[in-house]
Order: structure tokens, then C-alpha cells, then sequence
């Protein structure tokens, strides 16, 4: 049984199917709606496929949820498991027990607060019982207080009910055991088209739900689908510091905490800017094992779900540390081998669960003492074990994970000094020992003044390099006192630059973590009141200038980029006429380090890819392609006709300005092998000289440089489908110089800047023809097309 659990991947689900397995009742079995109405596919048991062993204040017994307050309201809210997408009309289900009820209820939230009081933009409904009635309450963001309204609780209620709360068009209707309770306007609780899942118990209350679900009209367009945060994934901008770092195999990452996953902001920054995770806290030891041989792996599961769904890697942390150890464990007077059987279980069952998934293990963390003579660290562990058990731990956690790479974690070490001197002696000692371990996280909490010079982490660096080990800087933050001014962030740049330019300097550092998403999660104004803005983003997820200074260190240094002497032409072509909105190939040399593409299923085109940005006259051009010696781009609509000029910035160098001509319309066919115009004949292939498009037929020619467009593209946009953008200059088409019936000159939607003429074909001779468009008395270059007999 417990392999099986452990075995699978969401702990939540394994505990459920377990029950399921065992005991089999049908779980919703007794839950049906009102009359009509039937449950949601995919929503029939919120129970089972809710995650709730990550919601804290919600005991999980089998297949019951229990919710038990004292003094105080316990309201638990489902943030990091599925919540409900709605449209239209829905309902959510939930058998209730809450024997003698003063104040019991389903909790549906429709926009979680947004300000520091719990209030602030809350748009949330309560519907229970209390004394004997149905109560419901609602906030709508604007006061502490709810509005409150009963209803008669229809006789002969048993315990446990069935509440059903509907949206139904503009009411919000109650019903018990099937049957309406009551009813009122809809205050708009959930036009976010969300519900985040929640219960509340008043003092001395003890709520238990024994089914979950939610349902919708039989009939009609109405939808309820399940969200998870976790599998949330972040749309690319192809510059985030993993687009710099991928190429090269290095990896940026970040600590976090699967809580945050519902804050849009971390996991689109998250899932954006890094490649790597590690847990803050959820893979240690009392959060993993809070009861002996009783683990807990939501919240760590829910970590690595959304690292493969972001194609990111994982860091485990840590096995074995003197902090953050469960009381059962410190205060369980264990004798010396059960202490020992208790930690190799520990590190077989958490390691085991994640094995062939993680790129490393932080197996002992911290085990040399803070201060000087930095002697061994006073914990559990050396006085139950004795010094033998880090060797021992990286034994078990090799045995439980051959996959991870196995790392030694410490603190305060990360230049060369006495501290980092006693790390080096530790770990020297274990590879001459054969104690299989692969490295060393320097972690690297600093401030400006303290932190290490660059030449001083490279030799730390070199030196465990020379040991056979790799190094990862596993945890850096720079705090500055808060407030921090412009020149504290410059100066923490500078910190981040250094430790960034020591690390990459060395081929055995292979990856830089930051202890948090953002300054609004950081860890640093609990551990150093006073102190905050530690990490590279701000406390709205933008970028500060920490970002540019380790992003200029991924991004390998090209010199200054230069643009060849008539080197911007039209994409595709060789005319160096463009127009507003259309591609041009930019060639020089240094333009780039990278090699990068505008990230695939993004809506639009960004101004800037890796560290390269290009403007025409001063205004950002959208990217398409960037590389050390071609970039392609678009010309910004807004771009006035007449000369313009280019200048290509790479790494904050920017190239003497080239000069491109822009016109109104400059189309330019695109060619295929020896001047062949890329058209698709009516039957979608490729015309080519051995596949000719019947005279009559209907065929598309693709160009660049349209002109101005009926249904205007935003800059960078890609053309849409509806409403089709059409050029609103006369558009003609010739072939073998007869004109051809155009049927529609416009813009191909799902692309930025691509133009086709959709036309019939002529008939006349045969043969391999002359294709000539012409946007507004502007003639394109000739191209070759094939008609057939
Ligand atoms: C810290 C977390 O950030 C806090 O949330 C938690 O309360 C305590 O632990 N060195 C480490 C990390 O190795 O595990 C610590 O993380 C920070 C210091």
C-alpha cells in the first residue's frame, strides 16, 4: 500500500484512490442537482481531484474534508488546487455535516482579495447554516462587513444536506436536498468567470464535507472546466534569462512556494524568466514527514507538475539539516538507531519519490557551524549520529536517486575565507573517502558591502573544481535596506553581475539560483527586519536592474554590433524598399550572441530578443529572428514614408545607424530555389515548374511590403482571420503580362507582415510565366509560376 502511494504522482489523488480502492464507496453518488440539471464533466468529486491536502486548516480523512475552528473563523480557500472556469449558469454541490451548526458554510470566491485587509476586492459568498436557518453572506470588495440574508432551512433538514448554490442568469439561488431555500440578485460575485473552492467554520464550529461537485443546466452553452495553477503555463517572451542561459545549458532558477502559483504575476514570471525550481520549503524535513512515516508530498508534487509543464528542471532541498526538524522527531527521545532508521527511511522515501526527476539533491545543508572556528553545526543529527552521518545520508540518497546530481549546501562560504575553507575541507575529505558526492551550493545570501569580489567566488570556485566537484550558487539574494534607493539597485546589480560573471566563468558552476520569484515573496523582511528587495524582480514582478546586469552576463559578449553597407533589405528579397509593417532582413556581423526565435504561440512579436533590441528612427522594431549575423524584423507601422534609419543595440552597444528606404507599399514576392514565386496552387500544393496551376483555377502568391490595410494590424500583431485586413491601395496581378482577376489582396492571418494575393489564374500559353504584383503603382520583382495546359 505505502509504495503505492508513494509511487503516484499526486499525493492528494493516491490518498483518495487508495480509499477508493478500499472502501469503494461511490463518492457522488448522493449528490444530484436540481431538477434539469446535471454535474459538470470532469467536476463530479471535488473531493478526489481537488488537491485539498495542500490547503491548510482542512484535514483530509479518507474521503471527507473536516473543518474544525476554535476561537476564531477558520475560512480555508483552495488557491493552489483546481478552481472552476464558469460561463453562464452553474452550481457548486457539497453534502454538509455540521451537527448543531452556529455558522457553517460552503465557500465560493470569485476574486481573491486584493489589498492588505482581507476585504480589499473580495468577491466572495457564504452559504450555510447557522441556528437552525440557511444564511448566506457576501462581500463585494468594498467593506469588512458582509451583506447577510437567511432563509426558512425547509422541514425536516437531516444532518447531513445537500446544499446546492446556483447562478442561475442574474440570482443566486439555494437550494437543500434538491429543493429551492431561497434566492437573491446576483452582486456579481463571480464575474471573473472563476470560483476558487472554500469552506468556513465559525468558533466552535466543526464542519465536514462529504461530497463535492458542481454542476450545470442539462441544456445550453453553460461550461464549468477545472484549473489548476500549478500546470499553468507561462507564455514565452524570449528574452527571459532562461532564453539567454537554455543555448548554453546553464541553468537560472528560483526557490518557490506552490501557494504562489495562483498569483498570476509569479507564475508567468516564473515560468518565463527560469529554467530551474527548488522548493523553498516543501521538500524539507517537517514538511514532508510531519508524522513519522507519514509523508505529505502536495506541495513539493505540486512544484515539480508545474516545472514539467514549463519545461523546467528541479532542485531538491534539502535532506538533512539541523532547522525546520518536526517535533515528533526532536522531542521522540529516539535512541541512536531508530534515529538512524528514521533518517535513511526519510531520505529513501523523499528522494525515492522523486527519483530520475531532479538534477540535484542538497543532501546536507549547513552542517558547519555559523560562526568561527566554524567546527561542526550543532543539530539532532551529530548528537544522535555522531559526525558520520553526512557520509552516510549522501550514501542513502545515492541509493534512493542515482539520477540527481548530490550536492553539499552551506551558507557564508562562498568566497575564500575561513568558512569556505572548512566546507573545502569537508567535502575534500568525502571524495577521498569515496562518499559519493558530486558538489557544493554556495548560497549566497549577501548584502553589498559583505558580499564576496567576484575573483575571490571564481577561486572557491576553481578550488572544488579541482576536487571533481561542480558548484551551483544555490540561493543568492543582495538585501538592501528598505526603502532601497536607485543607487542601492545599481550597486545590487553589480552584485548580481559579479557572482553571475564568477560562476559562468567556470565551467564546473552550473547553475544560478535566487532565493525567491520576487521581492514580494522573499523570505528576507522575516529573517532581517529592515531589509528587503533582495532578489532580481520587484514587488510587481517587473524587472530591476539585477536582471540586465546577469542577463548582459548570460548573454555572450559580441562587441558592437555592425550593420553590413547595404545590408537591410526586404525579408526575403533583395530590394532595399520596405513599408510600414513589412519584414526586413537586417545582416551584419555582432548583432547577436544567441541564436533566438520570437517564442512559438505568442500573439505578438517582442521588441526584444535575448539582449538585442532594434529601432527605426528611435522607435523599437518587433523581432522575429535574432543571431550574430542576421536579425529579421518588422518596420512598425507607424514608421513615416522617406529614409529611415536602423540601429541595432546588443548588449546595451548600439551599431552606427544604416539607412533603409520606406515607401508606401513595396511588395516583394517571396522566391523559392531559382526565382520560382512561393505560391500555393488551388489544391494548397507548391507551384513548380513540374506542378503548373490550371489556367482558371484559383491560386495565392505570398509577398512582403504591404500597404495600408482596411482592418490595421497593431505593430508586432499577427494578422487575424476575423476581420480579414485587406490592402485598401488598388492591387493588380499579372502573369506572363496578362492581368489576372484578383480576389483578395490582404494579409495571412497567423502571421506578422505577410501578405497574399488570392487570384485566377490567366488563360493564355502555357509554361513558366512572369508573376508580378502591384500594390498602389508599386511593382514587385518578377517571379517565375508555372501554367499549366
Ligand atoms: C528559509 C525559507 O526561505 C523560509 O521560508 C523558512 O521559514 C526558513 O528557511 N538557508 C537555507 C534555506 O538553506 O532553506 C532557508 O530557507 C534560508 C537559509
Amino acid at each position: 500500500m505505502t509504495s503505492l502511494i508513494r509511487s503516484l504522482p499526486v499525493s492528494g489523488v493516491a490518498r483518495s484512490i487508495l480509499v477508493l480502492a478500499c472502501a469503494a464507496p461511490n463518492l457522488y453518488a448522493a449528490l444530484s442537482p436540481h431538477a434539469g440539471w446535471s454535474l459538470a464533466p470532469g467536476a463530479e468529486d471535488l473531493i478526489l481531484t481537488g488537491s485539498w491536502s495542500c490547503v491548510s486548516q482542512v484535514a483530509v480523512n479518507a474521503n471527507s474534508l473536516t473543518i474544525a475552528a476554535n476561537s476564531n473563523f477558520v475560512t480555508p480557500i483552495n488557491t493552489s488546487g483546481p478552481k472552476l472556469q464558469v460561463q453562464g449558469d452553474f452550481s457548486v454541490l457539497a453534502t454538509l455535516s455540521a451537527p448543531s451548526s452556529t455558522g457553517t458554510y460552503l465557500t465560493l470566491v470569485g476574486t481573491l482579495s486584493t489589498g492588505p485587509a482581507f476585504w480589499n476586492g473580495l468577491k466572495r459568498l457564504d452559504v450555510g447554516t447557522s441556528n437552525g436557518s440557511v444564511s448566506v453572506n457576501y462581500w463585494t470588495g468594498g467593506s469588512a462587513n458582509a451583506v447577510a440574508q437567511g432563509f426558512k432551512l425547509p422541514a425536516g433538514t437531516g444532518d447531513p444536506y445537500n446544499l446546492e448554490v446556483a447562478r442561475i442568469g442574474a440570482l443566486i439561488v439555494v437550494f437543500v436536498n434538491g429543493s429551492e431555500a431561497g434566492r437573491l440578485a446576483d452582486p456579481g460575485i463571480f464575474d471573473s468567470g472563476q470560483v476558487y473552492l472554500g469552506f468556513n467554520a465559525a468558533p466552535q464550529n466543526t464542519l465536514m464535507v462529504t461530497a463535492l461537485a458542481a454542476a450545470i443546466p442539462a441544456a445550453g452553452a453553460s461550461k464549468v472546466s477545472l484549473f489548476s495553477s500549478y500546470l499553468q503555463v507561462a507564455q514565452r517572451t524570449g528574452s527571459g534569462l532562461r532564453d539567454l542561459a537554455g543555448p548554453t545549458g546553464f541553468l537560472v532558477g528560483a526557490a518557490v512556494n506552490p501557494s504562489l502559483f495562483s498569483v498570476d504575476a509569479y507564475a508567468l514570471t516564473l515560468g518565463s524568466q527560469f529554467n530551474l525550481v527548488v522548493p523553498e520549503n516543501a521538500m524539507k524535513f517537517a514538511e514532508t514527514e510531519p508524522a513519522r512515516d507519514q509523508y505529505s508530498f502536495c506541495a513539493a508534487d505540486q512544484i515539480v507538475a508545474f516545472a514539467q509543464a514549463n519545461g523546467m528542471k528541479v532542485r531538491g532541498h534539502n535532506l538533512v539539516w539541523q532547522q525546520d526538524l518536526p517535533n515528533w522527531l526532536t522531542q521522540g527521545n529516539f535512541s541512536s538507531a531508530d534515529a538512524a532508521t528514521i533518517l535513511r527511511d526519510h531520505i529513501s522515501t523523499v528522494a525515492g519519490r522523486y527519483k530520475g526527476k531532479l538534477v540535484a539533491w542538497d543532501v546536507v545543508n549547513e552542517a558547519i557551524a555559523y560562526g568561527a572556528p566554524y567546527g561542526p553545526q550543532p543539530s539532532y543529527w551529530l548528537t544522535s549520529l555522531g559526525s558520520g552521518y553526512i557520509d552516510q545520508a549522501f550514501r542513502w540518497a545515492r541509493d534512493a536517486d542515482p539520477a540527481a546530481k548530490l550536492f553539499y549546501n552551506d551558507t557564508g562560504g562562498e568566497g575564500m575565507g575561513a568558512k569556505s575553507d572548512a566546507v573545502y575541507n569537508l567535502v575534500a575529505g568525502m571524495v577521498s573517502r569515496g562518499v559519493p558526492i558530486d558538489g557544493v551550493g554556495l548560497q549566497m545570501h549577501v548584502t553589498v558591502a559583505g558580499a564576496p569580489s567576484a575573483s575571490s567566488i571564481s577561486s572557491n570556485i576553481k578550488r572544488l573544481g579541482a576536487l571533481g566537484l561542480e558548484v551551483q550558487i544555490t540561493e543568492m539574494d543582495v538585501r538592501l535596506p528598505v526603502p532601497a534607493s536607485a543607487s542601492d539597485l545599481a550597486a545590487q546589480a553589480t552584485v548580481y553581475k559579479n557572482v553571475a560573471s564568477a560562476c559562468l566563468a567556470n565551467s564546473n558552476c552550473t547553475a544560478l539560483l535566487t532565493w525567491g520569484v520576487s521581492d514580494a515573496n522573499s523570505w528576507i523582511p522575516a529573517a532581517y527586519p529592515g531589509f528587503g528587495a533582495a532578489l532580481l524582480f520587484d514587488q510587481q514582478f517587473q524587472p530591476k536592474p539585477a536582471v540586465g546586469a546577469v542577463a548582459g552576463m548570460l548573454a555572450p559578449s559580441t562587441g558592437q554590433a555592425q550593420i553590413s553597407n547595404g545590408g537591410i533589405v526586404i525579408h526575403g528579397g533583395t530590394s532595399p524598399n520596405v513599408s510600414p509593417g513589412s519584414l526586413v532582413d537586417l545582416y551584419g556581423s555582432n548583432l547577436s550572441g544567441l541564436s533566438l526565435t520570437a517564442p512559438a504561440g505568442a500573439t505578438s512579436l517582442p521588441v526584444t530578443l535575448g539582449v538585442v533590441q532594434v529601432t527605426i528612427n528611435g522607435t523599437p522594431a518587433p523581432l522575429l529572428y535574432v543571431s550574430p549575423s542576421q536579425i529579421i524584423l518588422q518596420v512598425p507601422y507607424s514608421t513615416a514614408v522617406g529614409p529611415a534609419t536602423v540601429v541595432v543595440t546588443s548588449n546595451g552597444a548600439s551599431s552606427v545607424p544604416a539607412p533603409v528606404n520606406v515607401q508606401v507599399a513595396a511588395p516583394s514576392i517571396l522566391t523559392y530555389g531559382n526565382n520560382r514565386a512561393v505560391v500555393e496552387n488551388q489544391d494548397n500544393s507548391v507551384n513548380s515548374a513540374s506542378n503548373c496551376a490550371a489556367p482558371g483555377s484559383y491560386a495565392s502568391v505570398f509577398l512582403m511590403g504591404s500597404g495600408p490595410l482596411d482592418n490595421p494590424i497593431p505593430t508586432g500583431g499577427l494578422a487575424s482571420a476575423q476581420p480579414l485586413s485587406a490592402e485598401t491601395l488598388p492591387t493588380t496581378l499579372t502573369v506572363g503580362g496578362t492581368p489576372a482577376p484578383v480576389i483578395f489582396a490582404g494579409m495571412t492571418p497567423g502571421f506578422a507582415g505577410l501578405v497574399h494575393v488570392n487570384f485566377q489564374v490567366p488563360v493564355g500559353a502555357p509554361g513558366d510565366l512572369p508573376l508580378q504584383v502591384t500594390i498602389g503603382g508599386a511593382a514587385s520583382n518578377q517571379a517565375l509560376f508555372c501554367v499549366g495546359r
